[in-house]
């Protein structure tokens, strides 16, 4: 099914071409049949007012804004078609599938149209009546009469009654809801952008009774959940252009870290020597969960571009970098030094305990090299789990859940 403008299926193509090579660069797999839906389905429908190029520009389109905060968007194709991997990763493909899409805009609802095929379902749903509106427009305009729209919020049943293969979340999470796993077949699968100590991945979660498995993860972020799920994200400055993210309820007084940016720089390296392919967002995972059992606070460092080219700080990824806070020391992951086509791995920190602090966040970098550079797996239990069930493993608990992290060497599908 294709309702395109003059040139649209060029530009769409390109698109994809471009999202292809992506996909390789970063090592993973793009599916044929998600391939092929994208090659498919003209997102300038779902972009209305937006010249043809641009909704061709793998990049989210922001619909609608409150205040500073974007609170919806046209996901941008590279994510979504990581996503939609996952899904049909999982479930061994999505012909016939029964699907759930939470956050709408129609572009990803009529790219599950086409991956289901005529045996199959989708029914979207968003808070937002005027998004689920404009949905339902672009649906038909495009041509795709048969999927589902609601008005609701996803934190509640849906269609109540009615179970899904996959329930497919496309705004950012801090929790999974009761109904999304009571939802879901056994077997089935939840993907969902979460974040866990301030940090977003999108995880395929396999329902196995009354427990969740993450089958992979990928690193994304998402306009925030609103409604009863919502769960704000707290910022702290500490400089100019440079922000503390506090997640999990932490506190941390401005007045404490103000002025430990301007104290020297020490800095550590790991004497690795590693290929570029490493995953570093599973180390950052692995950072949380080690560094949160022995330093005050484990924070996520992010700053506005001035800051990094200014060289106030160096931060291994701007827009989310482990970092701590420990003995009037502030410390966190560095930006990789290259050597060739090879890197080290680094910690700068600020503060009386600097050259120690560096040294423990480096000691854990080395840690993980040494395991092998295990991936995370998430375990998601309901919030009522007594300890005893629960996997070995960094527990974080949740509103209606209980998370545990676990580490392992089997890269499968990861
Ligand atoms: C990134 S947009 C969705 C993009 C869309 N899937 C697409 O095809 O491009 C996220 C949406 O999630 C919606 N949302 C946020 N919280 C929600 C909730 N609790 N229930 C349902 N929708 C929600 C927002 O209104 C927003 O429109």
């Amino acid at each position: 099914m294709s309702v395109g403008t003059m040139g649209s299926e060029s530009l769409r193509n390109a698109m994809v071409d471009r999202l292809a090579a992506d996909h390789v660069a970063k090592g993973f797999v793009l599916r044929p049949e998600v391939e092929a839906a994208m090659r498919t389905v003209p997102r300038e429908v779902y972009t209305p007012g937006l010249p043809v190029e641009q909704a061709y520009e793998n990049e989210a389109v922001i619909t609608k804004r409150r205040g500073e905060e974007t609170i919806s968007s046209v996901s941008a194709p590279f994510l979504i078609a990581e996503m939609l991997g996952q899904a049909a990763d999982a479930l061994g493909g999505l012909d016939g599938r029964h699907v759930l899409e939470i956050g709408s805009g129609g572009y990803n609802a009529s790219l599950l149209r086409e991956l289901v095929g005529p045996s199959g379902s989708v029914t979207t749903v968003d808070i937002d009546p005027e998004v689920t509106g404009r949905a339902a427009t672009c649906l038909e305009a495009a041509g795709y009469t048969d999927v589902t729209v609601v008005c609701a919020d996803a934190e509640h049943p849906i269609e109540p009654g009615r179970r899904y293969d996959l329930i497919i979340v496309t705004a950012g999470a801090w929790d999974v809801a009761a109904a999304w796993r009571e939802q879901l077949t056994d077997g089935g699968v939840v993907v969902v952008p979460l974040r866990t100590w301030g940090m977003t991945r999108s995880w395929a979660l396999r329902r196995s009774g009354d427990r969740l498995v993450s089958e992979s993860h990928r690193q994304c972020g998402f306009v925030s959940v609103q409604g009863d799920g919502a769960h704000q994200v707290r910022y702290v400055d500490i400089a100019e252009s440079v922000h503390l993210r506090l997640d999990e309820g932490q506190q941390l007084d401005p007045a404490v870290v103000a002025g430990l940016l301007a104290q020297p720089r020490q800095e550590a390296w790991a004497g690795l020597s590693l290929p570029p392919r490493t995953m570093l967002s599973d180390l950052d995972l692995w950072l949380a969960t080690r560094l949160t059992l022995d330093v005050e606070k484990f924070v996520v460092l992010s700053a506005q571009e001035a800051a990094v080219d200014s060289g106030m700080v160096a931060p291994s990824w701007r827009f989310g970098t482990p970092a701590t806070f420990h003995d009037g020391t502030f410390a966190y992951r560095s930006a990789l030094r290259w050597t060739g086509r090879r890197f080290d791995l680094g910690a700068y920190a600020h503060g009386t305990k600097a050259a120690a602090e560096a040294g423990r966040m480096v000691g854990h970098m080395r840690a993980w090299v040494d395991a092998g550079s295990p991936s995370p797996v998430l375990h998601v239990l309901p919030a009522h789990a007594p300890d005893g069930d629960l996997p070995e493993g960094a527990v974080l608990d949740k509103r209606h859940s209980r998370f545990v992290l676990t580490f392992t060497h089997e890269k499968g599908a990861l």
